[in-house]
């Protein structure tokens, strides 16, 4: 018995100290400017042995507030993280390009300090989603999109805007070689404000996830500064019950703001302002557009069947119109749409609704829009962005996605939505999540 419990002692200690210097030589070959953050101070004993992805934990990323006060928009907390924030006393560090770099050396630890995912629940299991995640700074908030909405029955395409600096497509490169579900966008695009490349940033990116082994179901677009409100398990189910419908916005009649449209658009610099592009519009009217399609407008971000995708991409009728439509302004905010509301077109996953497009309901991305909805935050070019004060009313949203949180602009925000999302993403498929909602949908397939 003794000598059982000696060897015991022994071995533990053994390990120990393997432990111990396993984390020092980690330390000795650290480079003296990468800073360390999260790797000491966070990773607890389950995390460190690799057990977090399957247990189902709830955390708490943030320490300065309470979270999930926030969430239940107590004013008490809401104030006193307006405080923390204004006051600049806050603790969370910033996570560099360069620190991508350097942490994507080791991608197995890149996914534990990272505290990845890499679990498939039941539900994650019947869908697959595709997704396109554009950026052209802030590696770090699209990376913290990507782990939120990270589930290795998925798959990921970066488009990382062809001006951007070095460092921030050498940090998405590593992300992406870190996964065998995440590729980097095969042509990058100099992506122009309202402009035609915008768009064809996003057909790139589908393109390539067309090409893919793994077949997925859906496509949904994303710029880095959306964030999920809901999880992954309740994307998938929702899915489900979309059953192969698109999730388009439109818009038709006077809101279409014409004028994109009708007149010709030509890229040019800024007079006597730096090289960027930007489109002008000229006194030249445009020729109708193909196939006797009436434009209509709707949103850059949607919802996309599989199959709309290969419309999109591989069908004349489609690219006929995507040639039409180079030299509109704002192309990403027609394309869609004109192709889902033209029936004549037969685009696959657009024809279970039969209403006004106007009146359909869109669920891909909550927007809260000046003159309409209430910001706590401030609104940038008519759009909320939020803030601590807009939690709790965020939460309680249908929509998939919500747009949008600035890295820079009451930080706390963004983490706390990211500690709510994770808590709920670890603890399942909630019962109480109501999918009576999604089921009563005006546009989805009927299941047969
Ligand atoms: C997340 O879970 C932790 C642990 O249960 C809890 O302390 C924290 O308040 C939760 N956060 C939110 C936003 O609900
Ligand atoms: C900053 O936070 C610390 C600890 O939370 C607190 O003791 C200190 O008073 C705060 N400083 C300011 C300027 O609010
Ligand atoms: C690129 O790097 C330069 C110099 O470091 C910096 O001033 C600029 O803001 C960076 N651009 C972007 C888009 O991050
Ligand atoms: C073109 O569409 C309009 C309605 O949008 C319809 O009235 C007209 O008959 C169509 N013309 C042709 C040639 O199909
Ligand atoms: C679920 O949602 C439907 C429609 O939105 C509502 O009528 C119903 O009361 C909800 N059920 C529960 C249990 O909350």
């Amino acid at each position: 018995m003794r000598r059982v419990r000696s060897v015991g002692v022994m071995f533990l200690t053994f390990i120990l100290v393997y432990i111990t210097g396993k984390i020092f030589i980690e330390l000795e070959n650290r480079p003296n400017d990468v800073k360390i953050f999260n790797l000491l101070r966070d990773v607890s004993v389950p995390e460190a042995i690799g057990l977090s992805a399957n247990t189902h934990v709830s955390e708490r990323f943030v320490h300065n507030v309470r979270c999930d006060e926030l969430m239940k928009g107590s004013k008490s907390e809401i104030e006193k993280a307006k405080k923390i924030m204004q006051n600049k006393n806050y603790t969370r560090k910033a996570i560099s390009d360069y620190d991508y770099i350097q942490l994507t050396q080791n991608c197995d630890k890149f996914k534990l300090d990272r505290k990845y995912n890499m679990h498939i629940s039941e539900e994650e299991k019947q869908i697959s989603v595709a997704y396109s995640i554009l950026l052209y700074k802030d590696v770090e908030q699209a990376e913290r999109l990507f782990r939120a909405i990270y589930s290795p029955n998925n798959l990921y395409c970066f488009h990382v805007d062809a001006n951007s600096n070095q460092s921030i497509h050498e940090a998405v490169d590593g992300i992406a070689k870190c996964f065998d579900n995440v590729i980097v966008v095969s042509r990058k695009e100099y992506v122009v404000y309202s402009g035609f490349t915008r768009l064809q940033a996003d057909l790139n990116c589908m393109s390539d996830l067309l090409r893919m082994e793994q077949k997925w179901d859906y496509f949904i677009n994303l710029p880095s500064q959306q964030f999920p409100l809901k999880t992954n398990a309740e994307i998938a189910k929702i899915l489900k019950i979309y059953n192969g419908a698109n999730d388009i916005e439109g818009i038709t009649g006077n809101r279409r703001l014409a004028h994109r449209f009708t007149f010709r658009h030509i890229y040019k610099e800024e007079p006597m302002k730096n090289t960027k592009l930007r489109p002008f519009k000229l006194n030249q009217k445009k020729e109708d557009p193909p196939f006797n399609i009436t434009v209509v407008k709707g949103s850059a971000y949607g919802i996309f069947s599989r199959d709309f995708v290969n419309f999109v991409i591989n069908s004349y009728q489609a690219r006929t119109i995507l040639d039409w439509f180079h030299d509109v302004l704002s192309p990403d905010e027609y394309y869609w749409a004109t192709l889902n509301y033209n029936h004549q077109l037969e685009a696959p996953g657009s024809s279970f609704y039969k209403g006004v497009p106007d009146k359909k309901p869109w669920l891909a991305v909550f927007v809260a829009w000046g003159g309409a909805d209430s910001c706590a935050g401030r609104f940038v070019r008519g759009i909320c962005i939020f803030g601590v004060g807009d939690l709790h009313l965020l939460k309680e949203k249908p929509q998939l996605f919500s747009n949008k949180f600035y890295l820079d602009y009451q930080p706390l925000a963004l983490d706390c939505m990211e500690e709510w999302h994770r808590n709920r993403s670890m603890a399942g498929l909630s019962s109480d999540f109501n999918s009576t909602f999604y089921k009563s949908l005006p546009f989805i397939k009927p299941s047969s």
